[in-house]
């Protein structure tokens, strides 16, 4: 009986379904998600029907043999695909296939619509058999490790609405027969080594919005018939190696509103067609180091333009003198040989975030408007970085000071910075591309309720003043604006959750921010999803990722084009239901763990992934690598970090001449190249025999590629041939060597107090943010002064993540343990006394290490000298009245309170009981304290003023300015005494 009543509601949900089908027919565009849903909720009714009467519901044989080939011809390192065995994908969800249509000719059979294999660690190749998938209206193989070519046959695949390959190591030509798929939307081929043209034929793609070819090997010219694209919204080609010249064509696409094709070689004749002056729909035009020249184009039409980036290039001519598009919020000409008059069009934007106009030879007067747009009071900032011109400045210069979050900068430019002014602030030479680094955002979740939840939970919405806490499990989202139309997102951060929690039709306490960070053009973040209470039920939990992964979130002029770059857990908690693809053990255990932990098992899921690929584990437990059968190089995928290969550094640096090595260390020689786009790096080279564990080589690339921070040193890329025993970091190169090279009695120049200062706040503010804005937050394990490098203008940047260990993270049961245990490492004389005796590894021995450096700072020695350590040596000095002897003579003139402040912090930092000293959020407000009672610009000479007056107790307590949660080292009045009554007599001049 329950068989056949549960039969009969079956067969009238299947006639729903015809219902849907056939009103969505001639309307297919509007309707198509829509429809698409009912399908899938129609078969989850069917599944749940052929469920309660033991049938299983059929497949295409065709097509069941297609996904088999499919399969063969794929490496799962993670076992992703486990649930593809047997002979129905469509009745047994097989990982990843979906199956939206009936087969006309057979309504008991289902036909593939969706194979959705985002993210799952795949390998190998796509084989041509795809092509007959013919109903296919999604191949989402997004941010895995395919390679190999794209098989001409895809081109079979009319019905396909989305192809995503972004994110792999495809290579090979762009087939012909891809502009075939006329139905298709979206086209996403960025991110991996295609070669080749972009084939004419794209010009058929006559429904295609988005053309996404980024970070390609591409040649040739771009072909004009993309002229022809009525819909196209989006053409990103910006990293190839594009030639020829822009074809003037483009400007017949009536919908084109972003032209990105920054860092490409054209022909360096040609310049930006006359043509495209007419783009009336353009938004965002990028051309940044595109070998261009010639004149600019008339702005005037470009009614919508808000992003203008033509820096890098050879334009030559004027600035154009007509109206500027009012919306615009960047523009960057930086790097041309433009001349003539500041234009006075630039003065009334309201907008403007950036205005760039660095390295021309611009003259006359900034023009007096310039500082009085509504922008200039309510950005969080604004930069006018006109650098190297000829300009001259006059009234205009009270408006533009008057706002302290505006930037103005005129180094280089005579008139205003020549030699009377050179310490006026505006005349200090800056970096514009650290400003985009550094806009490295941290919006919390709107938590008013300041709830403190167990993890995984975290603060849910606010549910009312006498409510409990709201203790929720969020979904955890990577997500990419590829292209926005800004510089600094804290102007725009509010209009995108807006944005983003009307498209997802959640309330704007539902997602929150964690982090967000540019990665080159492109904007990436982590996203939380706030269930209301409790977690996103299964239906919740589609509908979420349906809509970040088929786009139904309406594209936004402003932040452009945008993706989903992970979503955790990747299915529904705690759901069992047959509906739910492929749901295993792990993936249960997953959705147990917190924010925190996710990341953590991210990295050892990539290692795992990278190992197995490999066909056997290739490292022991005490973390030495043993041979693998690798041979090239391994294609360990992070986002923002290269994979170099041998080659590419052996030929930088001329097979590893002598003559390039700039540094060596325990693990090997470092050495000194420049990149073909001129950017210098140090290679570090483990040496063979000291290699260190493959372990701690990911953790380092792991870690670096995270972090980013102006005080730390940032990662370019990695070598590694597992089979040579070969690996290789490549950073950021420090023209100014070590904080030790620096401190040696040798040194040439030895560092004067304030710079010594600045390199303390800078090295604490970098060990600050891995505490804290990492996540997960880092202990950093090797503290040093040669792990403290320095810019060419004495930045400190804190290097060498070699030893680090992720600070601890939930457990299971969600609580966090306050240490990690675990194998001392460390450098001797750094290393903090509690963490040797009880392995005990807290952010205070951070915090001890870095007392280290400030005792090192202050008196320019090792911290361990004929096998005394320094510690203990200037606690000796400082109770037998001698301090005096460990300051270091070669420092020059310092403020006397400055420097005893600086004592006493170090002194703090190395008390041996870890409660006892302080955190490194207080050492770094205490920094800032000391800096700004020690300010740069004072002659220190003549001015410095060494009032003290002696406190009522017998002993000196340390008292800054924020000094109410500081324990410190007391130090008897009598040396605080001596220690200053005789600074004044080390004071001498420059
Ligand atoms: C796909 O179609 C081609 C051409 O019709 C055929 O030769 C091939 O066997 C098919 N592949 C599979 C796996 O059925
Ligand atoms: C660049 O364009 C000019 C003029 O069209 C042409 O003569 C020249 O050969 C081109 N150069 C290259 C390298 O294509």
């Amino acid at each position: 009986m329950a068989g056949r009543d549960s039969a009969s509601v079956c067969g009238g949900l299947a006639a729903v379904v015809v219902v849907v089908e056939d009103s969505g027919v001639g309307n297919w565009r509007a309707s198509e998600w829509q429809k698409r849903r009912w399908q899938q909720t129609a078969l989850f009714f069917a599944s749940l029907c052929f469920l309660v009467n033991f049938v299983a519901s059929d497949s295409d044989p065709g097509e069941t043999a297609v996904l088999k080939a499919f399969r063969a011809a794929l490496l799962d390192p993670n076992a992703k695909l486990g649930n593809w065995v047997g002979s129905d994908p469509c009745g047994n969800a097989w990982e990843g296939v979906y199956c939206g249509l009936q087969d006309p000719n057979n309504g008991n059979v289902s036909l593939v619509t969706e194979l959705r294999l985002f993210q799952l660690g795949l390998g190998g190749t796509l084989v041509p058999d795809l092509g007959n998938l013919s109903h296919l209206m999604i191949l989402d193989v997004m941010w895995n490790n395919l390679s190999g070519n794209i098989p001409p046959t895809l081109g079979n695949l009319t019905n396909l609405y989305l192809l995503l390959l972004n994110g792999n190591n495809f290579t090979g030509p762009l087939p012909s027969e891809l502009g075939q798929l006329t139905n298709l939307n979206r086209l996403q081929i960025d991110q991996n080594n295609f070669l080749g043209n972009v084939p004419s034929s794209f010009g058929n793609l006559k429904k295609v919005q988005h053309l996404h070819m980024n970070n390609n090997s591409l040649t040739g010219s771009i072909p004009a018939q993309l002229g022809s694209l009525p819909k196209l919204l989006h053409l990103l080609l910006d990293y190839n190696q594009l030639s020829g010249e822009l074809p003037a064509a483009l400007a017949n696409a009536p919908s084109l509103q972003i032209i990105q094709l920054d860092n490409n070689l054209f022909n360096s004749t040609v310049s930006i067609p006359p043509d495209w002056g007419r783009i009336s729909t353009l938004i965002k035009l990028s051309l940044k180091n595109c070998n261009l020249s010639g004149n600019l184009p008339n702005f005037s039409s470009w009614n919508d333009l808000k992003f203008l980036d033509l820096s890098y290039n050879s334009f030559t001519g004027e600035l154009p003198n007509s109206s500027y598009p009012l919306n615009l919020t960047v523009i960057d000409l930086s790097h041309n040989a433009l001349v003539g008059p500041f234009p006075g069009g630039l003065g009334s934007l309201q907008n403007l975030q950036a205005l760039v106009l660095e390295d021309n030879n611009i003259t006359g007067y900034l023009p007096l408007d310039l500082g009085t747009g509504q922008n200039y009071q309510t950005s969080p900032q604004t930069v006018l970085d006109l650098q190297n011109n000829s300009l001259s400045i006059n009234q205009s210069f009270v408006n533009l000071i008057s706002h302290t979050n505006t930037k103005l900068w005129m180094y280089g430019n005579a008139q205003v910075c020549g030699s009377s002014a050179s310490y006026n602030p505006i005349c200090v030479a800056q970096e514009y591309s650290s400003l985009i680094e550094d806009d490295t955002t941290n919006v919390t979740a709107a938590d008013s309720s300041n709830c403190s939840c167990t993890p995984p939970d975290v603060p849910g919405p606010f549910l009312g003043s006498n409510s409990a806490c709201n203790c929720v499990q969020p979904i955890v989202v990577g997500f990419q604006l590829k292209s926005p139309s800004f510089l600094f997102f804290d102007a725009f951060s509010e209009a995108f959750l807006s944005w983003l929690t009307a498209g997802l039709d959640l309330s704007l306490s539902q997602v929150s921010i964690q982090h967000a960070q540019w990665v080159g053009p492109r904007l990436q973040m982590t996203l939380l999803l706030l269930p209301e209470v409790g977690v996103f039920n299964v239906t919740e939990f589609d509908r979420l990722y349906a809509i970040f992964s088929q786009w139904k979130i309406v594209d936004n002029p402003v932040l452009g084009p945008y993706e989903l770059l992970s979503f955790y857990p990747r299915t529904p908690p705690g759901n069992t239901s047959p509906a739910t693809k492929g749901l295993s053990a792990g993936a249960i255990a997953a959705i147990v763990l917190s924010v925190a932990l996710v990341t953590a098992i991210l990295v050892c899921l990539l290692m795992f992934q990278f190992f197995r690929r490999h066909g056997k584990p290739i490292i022991t437990s005490s973390g030495i690598p043993l041979k693998g059968n690798a041979t090239e190089n391994a294609a360990l995928k992070v986002a923002g970090v290269k994979a170099f290969t041998f080659e590419e550094l052996a030929d930088i640096t001329d097979q590893f001449d002598a003559k390039h090595v700039v540094g060596q260390g325990g693990y090997g020689k470092v050495y000194q190249g420049k990149l073909k786009d001129g950017q210098l790096v140090a290679i570090k080279r483990a040496e063979v025999g000291s290699l260190q564990g493959a372990h701690e080589f990911y953790t380092e690339i792991e870690l670096l590629s995270r972090v980013h921070h102006k005080n730390l040193v940032k990662l370019v890329g990695y070598c590694l041939l597992v089979d040579e025993s070969e690996q290789m970091l490549v950073y950021e190169f420090m023209p100014g060597g070590t904080l030790r090279d620096h401190l040696k009695a040798s040194a040439k120049e030895p560092l004067d107090f304030t710079t010594r200062l600045g390199i303390a706040l800078g090295s604490a503010k970098g060990i600050l943010y891995l505490h804290t804005e990492a996540n997960p937050p880092i202990f950093h394990r090797d503290i040093k002064a040669s792990n403290i490098l320095l810019d060419s203008d004495k930045t400190a940047k804190v290097a060498d993540f070699g030893l680090s260990k992720l600070a601890p993270v939930p457990d299971l049961q969600g609580s966090i343990p306050d240490h990690i245990s675990t194998v001392v490492k460390g450098t001797p004389g750094y290393m903090d006394p509690e963490y040797f005796l009880t392995h005990k590894l807290t952010d205070k021995s951070d915090v001890y290490s870095f007392g280290v450096v400030l005792l090192e700072l202050f008196s320019g020695q090792q911290p361990i000298v004929h096998g005394k350590n320094i510690v203990r040596e200037v606690i000796a000095a400082c109770n037998a009245g001698k301090i005096l002897s460990f300051v270091d003579p070669r420092m020059g003139s310092y403020n006397g309170d400055a420097l005893q402040a600086l004592f006493q912090l170090g002194m703090a930092c190395c008390r041996d009981h870890t409660d006892d000293r302080p955190s490194m959020v207080e050492v770094v407000r205490e920094l800032e304290n000391i800096w700004r009672s020690s300010p740069y610009s004072m002659p220190l000479t003549s001015s410095v003023n060494f009032t003290y007056s002696p406190s009522s107790s017998d002993s000196v307590h340390y008292t800054g300015q924020d000094a109410s949660s500081m324990t410190v080292l007391d130090i008897e009045k009598s040396n605080v005494t001596e220690l200053l009554s005789h600074t004044v007599a080390l004071v001498r001049p420059r």
